[in-house]
C-alpha cells in the first residue's frame, strides 16, 4: 500500500461494509466528511508506523481491498480487512490476509476482531486462530445505576502515554506505543493510577468505548463506570464492544446500566486467550 491508495482503499472498506450492513438487515448510515476524515487518518497512521502491515489488492488498476495489521513488539493485530462487494468470494480477501500475516512472522500472540462475515471467521479459524465468541452493549447508560463518585478516575492524555503501555505490556503483553498517542490525541481518556491499581479507558464522541485496560477486573470496572457516567451526563447513548466471557465484570455493569446486550463478531487469538480487564479497540486492538 502507498500513501496514493489511501482514498480508493477507504472507498473500498466503506462499500464491503455498507454491503455487510445491508446483509444483516441494517440501512447503513450515509458517510459524513468526519467518518472519511476518521478513515483516512487510520489507514496513514498506519502506513506510518506498519507499512509492512499495509497491503491492498488491485484489479486491473482499481483498489478492490484492504488489509491493514499492526505489530507492538510480541503482537500482531489485524485492524482491517475489506474487499468491494463486486470484488467478494473471488479469494482476494484470503489472499491479503495471508500477505498480512506474513507480517506476523515472530509474533507470539496475534489477535483478530472479526465482523459476522462466514467468509472472514472461515478464513481467520483456517490460519491457526481459535475462536472466542464476543457480546456488545449499547444503550443510554441509566443515570442511577451508576455508582456514586468514582474518585479513583481521573482525566488522562498524552502524558499518561508511559503508564498505559506498562498497563498493557502486564494486560496483553504489549504496548501500544504510537496508537496511544493516536488515541489520547483525538479522544477523551480516563485513567486510574493508585495503589489499587491502573488503568486507562477512551471514550470517543459518539459514545464508544475505544479501548479500556486495566491491571485488575475492579479498576477496569470503574474505569467502564467513568465512561457510562460522562455519557450519561450528557444524554448520550454508550456502546460497549468486544465482550467475551472473560469480561464478565463489563457484562454485569453492562447490564447494570439497562443497556441492551447481543451477540456481535467473535474475536480470534492465536498463541493467547482473551486477556480479563481489557476491552480492546476494533481499530488498534
Ligand atoms: C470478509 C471479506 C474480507 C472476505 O474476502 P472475500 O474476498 O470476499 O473472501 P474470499 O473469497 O477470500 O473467501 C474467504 C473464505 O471464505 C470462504 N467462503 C466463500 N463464501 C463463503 C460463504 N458464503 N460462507 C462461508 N465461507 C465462504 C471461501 O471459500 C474462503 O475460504 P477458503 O480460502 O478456505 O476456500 C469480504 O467478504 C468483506 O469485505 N466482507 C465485508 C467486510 C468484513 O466483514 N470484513 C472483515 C472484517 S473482520
Amino acid at each position: 500500500m502507498t500513501a496514493d491508495d489511501v482514498v480508493p482503499a477507504t472507498v473500498a472498506q466503506a462499500n464491503a461494509f455498507a454491503a455487510l450492513d445491508r446483509s444483516e438487515g441494517i440501512e447503513p448510515v450515509e458517510p459524513t466528511e468526519a467518518y472519511w476524515t476518521r478513515l483516512r487518518t487510520r489507514h496513514h497512521h498506519f502506513l506510518t508506523h506498519d507499512p509492512g502491515g499495509s497491503w491492498v489488492a488491485e484489479d486491473d488498476g482499481r483498489i478492490v481491498g484492504i488489509a491493514l495489521a499492526l505489530r507492538r513488539e510480541q503482537l500482531w493485530g489485524l485492524s482491517l480487512l475489506a474487499v468491494d462487494p463486486q470484488a467478494q468470494s473471488a479469494g482476494v480477501g484470503r489472499r491479503l490476509l495471508d500477505a498480512s500475516l506474513t507480517y506476523a512472522d515472530g509474533c507470539e500472540r496475534a489477535i483478530i476482531l472479526s465482523s459476522q462475515d462466514p467468509r472472514a471467521m472461515r478464513s481467520y479459524a483456517t490460519s491457526g486462530f481459535e475462536l472466542f465468541p464476543q457480546v456488545d452493549a449499547r444503550g443510554a447508560p441509566d443515570r442511577s445505576a451508576i455508582p456514586a463518585g468514582a474518585p479513583r478516575v481521573r482525566a488522562g492524555g498524552v502524558d499518561d502515554v508511559i503508564l498505559a503501555d506498562t498497563v498493557d505490556r502486564q494486560v496483553r503483553g504489549a504496548p501500544r506505543g504510537p496508537d496511544h498517542v493516536r488515541l489520547a490525541t483525538d479522544l477523551r481518556t480516563f485513567v486510574v493510577d493508585d495503589t489499587a491499581g491502573c488503568g486507562y479507558a477512551y471514550l470517543r464522541d459518539d459514545g464508544i468505548v475505544m479501548a479500556l485496560a486495566a491491571t485488575d477486573d475492579d479498576t477496569a470496572t470503574d474505569l467502564l463506570w467513568a465512561c457510562m457516567g460522562a455519557v450519561a451526563d450528557r444524554g448520550g447513548t454508550i456502546s460497549v464492544d468486544h465482550m467475551t466471557a472473560e469480561q464478565q465484570w463489563a457484562i454485569r455493569a453492562c447490564y447494570q446500566a439497562r443497556l441492551v446486550v447481543a451477540p456481535s463478531g467473535p474475536v480470534f487469538w492465536r498463541g493467547a486467550t482473551p486477556p480479563h480487564p481489557y476491552l480492546p479497540s476494533g481499530a488498534y486492538l
